[in-house]
Formats: structure tokens, sequence, C-alpha cells
């Protein structure tokens, strides 16, 4: 859900800092860490916010592309990217939504993703546009927020709160079914591990992350 004006993407990249800041002190630094060194090759990140994931990419991704659709967000990223040193060989901004990747297909050997297919308005949509653009035995390494279990009461509160939710967090469903989404999308699951954010609100405290390949020819 976004007004008219783009004021809530504008309050969400000058809050989400402040927020998302408590959870990586608290422990979320190390499970991006332990995630995202795994990329390797020519690796595409979406919705990279604030650019969290960046300090994590190592030597072995020999091209990284960054994109991200909030202007907002992308100063942020702007930032970083101009004051960090990156370990990757090369690296390129893109101001993008998920759902169309303006790249060719099957020239990615990585992308990436931590808290988006939570707010991308078709997430079935963007996952084939990432299936699109891996090759073939290329990775999804993801990190996301989802929906409590079926018939828990946090699940059905995040589902009372998934409107004002969408407007304090400029779109953020709290409630998505990420994992059903991905296991009937084009990628095999390889690796999915539950887990709770730490220092976070109730609403965005389950979650998962893993792997996923494209397996086709
Ligand atoms: C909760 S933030 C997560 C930011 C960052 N990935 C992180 O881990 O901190 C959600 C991000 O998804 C981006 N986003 C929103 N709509 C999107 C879309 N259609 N495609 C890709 N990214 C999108 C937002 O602009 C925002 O940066």
């Amino acid at each position: 859900m976004r007004d008219s004006v783009g004021l809530n993407e504008r309050m969400f990249a000058w809050y989400y800092p402040f927020v998302v800041g408590l959870a990586e002190r608290a422990g979320l630094r190390e499970i991006r860490r332990t995630l995202f060194c795994r990329a390797e090759g020519r690796t595409l990140e979406i919705g990279a916010g604030t650019g969290l994931n960046l300090p994590h990419y190592t030597p072995a991704v020999s091209e990284l592309v960054v994109t991200e659709p909030n202007s907002h967000m992308l100063a942020h990223l702007r930032l970083r990217l101009g004051s960090d040193r990156l370990a990757v060989g090369a690296w390129q901004l893109v101001q993008t939504g998920a759902e169309v990747l303006p790249f060719e297909d099957g020239c990615f050997d990585t992308v990436t993703a931590a808290f988006v297919q939570c707010t991308i308005p078709d997430p079935a949509t963007a996952l084939a546009e990432i299936a699109r653009v891996l090759r073939p035995g290329g990775r999804l390494l993801f990190l996301e927020h989802v929906r409590a279990p079926e018939g828990s009461r946090l699940g059905r509160f995040q589902d009372l709160v998934e409107v004002p939710h969408r407007y304090v967090a400029a779109g953020c469903y709290p409630n998505r079914r990420t994992e059903t989404v991905l296991r009937r999308s084009a990628l095999r699951v390889e690796q999915l591990e539950h887990g709770s954010q730490p220092r976070s609100s109730p609403t965005v405290r389950p979650m998962i992350f893993g792997s996923a390949v494209r397996i086709d020819a």
C-alpha cells in the first residue's frame, strides 16, 4: 500500500535503519553474514534497501549488481557504496523493482534477497524473473520474514494488522506465505531454516532463510 505522494516510502527509508539496526546488533548481522558470504560469480541483489548485505560479499563475487526501486533507499545505498570498500570485483547500482528485471536470461550465478518478498506487490512474478535471470544451477539466497504457522495466534494477529502495517512499512505485508510461493516457483528449495528475527516487532519476527536453485536447462 503506497500513498499517492510516496510519503510512506520516504518515512520508511528514514526510520528503517534505526529499527533494523536493533535486530542487526542482536544477531541478525551474523545470519546475514553466514548466508550471503555464499554468493559467488556474477551476483544480483534485489531490494537492497540501505545496503546491509554489502559487507558480507566476498571476493568470490566477480561482479555485484545492486538493485533497489525506492529513490529514498537509493540515497542510503549511494552513501554506503561511496564510503565502504567492498570485497567484490566490481559493482553497479540499478534502480529497478524485481517484477521486471532489465537483465538477460541466465546471466547471474547468484541472486540475493533479504526481507524483500514481503514488500514486492507480486512475489510469484518476481520469483519467475529471478529464475529467468539465474543460469541453470544458479542459486537464490533468501532471508525473509513470514507469516507465523497456520492456526497460531501470531498468524491471526499478523492478518489483523496487515492493512495498517502495509501503510507504515511502505507496502510490507507482515503475513506473506513466502515458503509456499518459493516452493511453487521454478526454483528448487535446497535449504530452508526457520528462525526468529531478534529484537524486532512480533509482526515481523518469524523468518525463513536458505537457498533455492534453478534446475532446468
Ligand atoms: C524491508 S526493506 C529490506 C531492505 C534490505 N534488503 C535489508 O535487508 O535491509 C524492503 C526493500 O524492498 C524494496 N522493494 C519494494 N518494492 C520492491 C519491488 N517491487 N522489487 C524489489 N524491491 C522492492 C524496498 O524499497 C526496500 O528497500
